[in-house]
């Protein structure tokens, strides 16, 4: 079994509960689940086996995002609320609905100015306004479909590191396509967004994935924060659409080099409240992934919220502090559960 699943049952079981995994994949109408436990509950690193155990009380939806966004989850969390199982995260809506949540909220001065693309002219005004914008879809994620549009002159350079169809595309506009162009975004699926002035090392932009999760208590944490930088020319920093990894120490030293203090204390605090803002409207909530930018200024900015954030991204310690949040979070869940 994983490192990441043997400290989710070490942790339950210090704590009286046991870690059963399960694929959310299987015909979920019975008494029963088919799932992996440690053969030796006292010993979670040692061998484990398959056997049917009966519904849990807490459950961690934790399918991966490509898998989720497609149905996998969708027979576990209807069988879930039937049950009244509490299970986490919760679905979050796309990223129009969180960006009102967090535009009501304390960290309303950190978002980008954005809008929801409804009509051609939004998105022209747009453009018009900023010069340089982000156009992502709401259901988005990995970068895929995140479009860079920056005014030259006359003509518009559009520019994707991750199409539909994988692969990355560049193309002008003239004057006379752009509004043919900009029709085809007019049916609110999308989201408009200025272009933040990232801050870039060695000539590449870098944003920073935090990471946080509730823990005892129910109390928020950080489990990471990550420096991710954009392939050279790149419109996004996403690991899968030619983004890569940094080490914070590596970036942080990097920065002070050129004179530039990065907020790290600021990307974190901001986060944290960010994750308070989204859990009062989704009050189960116990794992986010902000991606967030700092620009040339020393601004910070939260560019989204991920409820389903990549834990390819996190080192073995941050992973090993996620899968005790996690069994924390869950065992809470479990506890209000059966009380
Ligand atoms: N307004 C923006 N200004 C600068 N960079 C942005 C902006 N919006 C997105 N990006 C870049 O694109 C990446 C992907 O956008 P994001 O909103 O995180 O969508 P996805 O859900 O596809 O990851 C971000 O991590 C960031 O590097
Ligand atoms: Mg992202």
């Amino acid at each position: 079994m994983s490192a990441f699943y043997c400290e989710m049952a070490d942790r339950a079981n210090q704590q009286g509960w046991r870690l059963v995994v399960f694929d959310p994949g299987q015909d979920l109408r019975h008494a029963h689940v088919r799932g992996w436990t440690p053969t030796d509950p006292a010993a979670p690193r040692g061998a484990w086996r398959q056997m049917d155990e009966p519904w849990p009380a807490a459950i961690y939806d934790n399918t991966f995002v490509h898998l989720a966004v497609h149905g996998y989850t969708r027979a576990l969390r209807e069988q879930a609320q039937e049950r009244g199982v509490p299970l986490f995260n919760p679905l979050l809506p796309g990223k129009w609905v969180t960006h009102r949540w967090l535009t009501a909220s304390t960290v309303r001065e950190y978002l980008p100015p954005t809008v929801r693309v409804t009509s051609q002219q939004i998105l022209l005004d747009a453009l018009d306004t900023w010069s340089d914008v982000y156009i992502k879809p709401i259901g988005g994620y990995g970068g895929m479909g995140v479009t860079r549009v920056s005014r030259t002159g006359d003509h518009c350079r559009v520019r994707v590191d991750r199409t539909r169809r994988g692969g990355r595309r560049e193309y002008e506009l003239t004057p006379s396509a752009l509004s043919r162009w900009a029709h085809r975004y007019a049916h609110g699926r999308h989201i408009v967004q200025r272009a933040l002035p990232l801050w870039r090392l060695d000539g590449r932009t870098v944003d920073f994935r935090v990471v946080v999760m509730r823990g005892l208590a129910g109390r928020w944490r950080v489990i990471g924060v990550i420096p991710k930088r954009a392939a050279t020319g790149g419109v996004v920093t996403n690991l899968v659409a030619g983004g890569e990894r940094l080490s914070l120490d590596y970036v942080v030293q990097r920065a002070e080099r050129e004179g530039f203090r990065l907020p790290v204390e600021e990307l974190t605090s901001v986060a944290l409240r960010a994750a308070e803002a989204v859990a009062r409207h989704r009050p189960r909530t116990g794992v986010l992934g902000m991606d967030m930018g700092v620009t040339e200024d020393g601004g910070v900015w939260l560019i989204e919220v991920n409820p389903k954030p990549a834990r390819s991204l996190l080192t073995p310690s941050m992973r090993q502090r996620a899968a005790q949040c996690a069994t924390e979070w869950l065992v809470e869940l479990a506890s209000r559960h059966r009380r």
